[in-house]
């Protein structure tokens, strides 16, 4: 039997029971499977796709149509976990009309319940028109990877009082817009604490600590899919990447050394058969 799809008023209910709420990327369709039968309740299917399938350095280069054609594998592999697609740099900073038409592809389109977008108190005018034409929006703000360039690294926000201030103003105004919940990243424990007791919606923390109503990481981070830089605030629930490379070479080597295809690989037919093709 499938269990019914995680809504956003599963996400508020969560919060007022204070049960923490599961959010993953994946951006294709065996991934997104493995997530939706895992249980957990939101699939993000995060810009990051730039940087950890797409071999770009940021999040900026990411198009509209590079995230609806995830999208759309995402959408047909989830069955209950809700699907959040993020809205790429560019794709809703020029117009609010823009804004909308992008956001509505993803669901009428791509097959997602709901998007997400990065930005305080500047986008809450372009979340307001997106929620009064009925489309779920989580917030972004902390550090938000498309701004990358601005902020000069990635790098832990809301450090001084200043800029504290500005992300407990930017999570107020996201709210009063009508998002539903609202990703926290790089933000100190404390501040993440503050804001979560201080929001009505649910807030989902990447590097904020454990007050957050929710956690959310990037799939390929917590399976170790690669090798080098992790970020601090990740843990890696195994390691695939050497296990995949070893894979990887033992197929290479047993195809130059002639054991692969062994006879169990193959199909037989009759001697006669090809005796006569000759
Ligand atoms: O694009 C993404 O994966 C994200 C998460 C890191 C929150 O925005």
């Amino acid at each position: 039997m499938r269990s019914e799809r995680v809504t956003t008023a599963a996400v508020k209910q969560k919060k007022a029971d204070g049960k923490p709420i599961t959010m993953l990327t994946a951006y294709d369709y065996p991934m997104a499977k493995l997530v939706d039968e895992a249980g957990i309740d939101m699939i993000l299917v995060g810009d990051s796709v730039g940087n950890v399938m797409l071999g770009y350095e940021s999040t900026v280069p990411v198009t509209m149509d590079e995230m609806v054609h995830h999208v759309k594998a995402v959408g047909r592999a989830a069955k209950r976990a809700m699907v959040v697609a993020d809205m790429p740099f560019l794709s809703y900073q020029v117009s609010k009309k823009e804004a909308l038409y992008n956001a509505g592809r993803f669901l009428k389109e791509a097959g997602a319940q709901g998007v997400k977008l990065e930005g305080g108190v500047e986008v809450a005018e372009v979340v307001r028109k997106m929620v009064n034409a009925g489309i779920p929006v989580v917030g972004h703000i902390g550090l938000t990877p498309q701004s990358i360039h601005q902020l000069g690294g990635f790098k832990v926000q809301g450090k001084d009082l200043e800029a504290a201030r500005k992300i407990l103003a930017d999570a107020k105004a996201l709210e009063e817009a009508g998002v539903f919940s609202i990703v926290l990243e790089c933000v100190p424990t404390p501040l993440a604490k503050l804001v979560t007791e201080k929001a009505k919606v649910a807030t989902i923390g990447i590097g904020a600590g454990p007050y957050c109503d929710g956690q959310v990481l990037v799939i390929h981070d917590i399976l170790g899919l690669y090798h080098g830089f992790t970020p601090k605030f990740v843990k890696q629930y195994t390691s695939l990447h050497g296990q995949i490379a070893e894979a990887i070479k033992q197929y290479r080597e047993e195809v130059e050394s002639g054991a692969f295809p062994a006879e169990e690989h193959c199909f037989a037919a009759p001697d006669e058969l090809v005796e006569k093709l000759y």
